[in-house]
């Protein structure tokens, strides 16, 4: 880990597999890590798996439906790396159906994990950022918060409304120099929905995401990019 990295202190949610997981092994080699996600076995696994490639990095796991496991995460983050430089909201879900048809407690939970726990977050870790004016906020949106689909009034209302949350932060914080941005995949082959996706012809790594938020992480103090979408392209197998 190279020193000058070392002192961006980088909290990844939702890295116990998928996206989330691809981004902590992607940053580990030049940035000190706090990982979150419920399931603390998964979690300590990439810790010691990243620490022992040299890495720096801490677990602490917690449910982020949780306004007071949040605190308590933030409070943990600051108390053992002394500060949260950059937060990426990873962690979220979907459930899907036609909207007379999805539950309410369901449609309430989406919004819970996808849409509450990046505005509690945001909320817990800022006003040291503001102080030191200074910081970053990735939010793992979706193509979804840029179209409407067929089955995904909850997901696709979770991912909108985190978009518009992150355009009106980033203009709330730009003042004091925290930048803040929403990536927006596509289809990317993790366990998101349950089972693990199927390779198909146009579908993203979550490594192919991890790459797209380490440029993120790696941006300059002067700029701030908006909004990334990103598409797959053809496998080169299918082509
Ligand atoms: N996969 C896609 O096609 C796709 C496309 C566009 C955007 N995205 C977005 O990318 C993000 C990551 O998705 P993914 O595909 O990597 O999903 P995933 O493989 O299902 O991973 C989800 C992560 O979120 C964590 N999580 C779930 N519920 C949680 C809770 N209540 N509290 C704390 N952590 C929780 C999980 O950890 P635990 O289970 O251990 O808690 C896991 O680490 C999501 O925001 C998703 O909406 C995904």
């Amino acid at each position: 880990m190279t020193d000058t990295k070392r002192e961006k202190v980088v909290l990844v949610t939702g890295a116990t597999r998928g996206i989330g997981h691809a981004i902590a092994e992607n940053l580990a080699d030049a940035y000190p890590l706090v990982i979150t996600g419920r399931s603390a076995d998964q979690l300590n696994a990439l810790k010691k798996k990243l620490n022992d490639a040299g890495g720096k990095v801490e677990a602490i796991p917690a449910d982020l439906t949780s306004s007071d496991e949040i605190q308590a995460l933030v409070e943990g983050a600051i108390r053992s790396m002394g500060r949260v430089d950059c937060l990426i909201n990873n962690a979220g879900m979907g459930i899907f159906g036609r909207v007379d048809e999805i539950q309410e407690k369901d449609f309430r939970y989406v919004l819970e994990l996808n849409l509450l726990a990046p505005y509690l977050l945001t909320k817990a870790v800022l006003p040291d950022m503001i102080t030191r004016k200074s910081g970053q906020v990735i939010n793992i949106s979706s193509v979804a918060g840029l179209n409407g689909f067929k089955g995904g009034g909850a997901y696709a209302a979770s991912k909108f409304a985190l978009n518009g949350f992150t355009e009106s932060l980033r203009e709330d914080v730009k003042e004091f120099g925290i930048a803040v941005t929403a990536v927006c995949p596509g289809g990317v082959r993790t366990e998101f929905g349950g089972s693990p996706a199927a390779v198909r012809d146009f579908v993203l790594e979550p490594e192919d995401v991890a790459h797209t938020v380490r440029y993120l992480v790696d941006e300059s103090e002067t700029a701030n990019t908006k909004l990334i979408e990103l598409k797959p392209r053809r496998r080169p197998d299918f082509r």
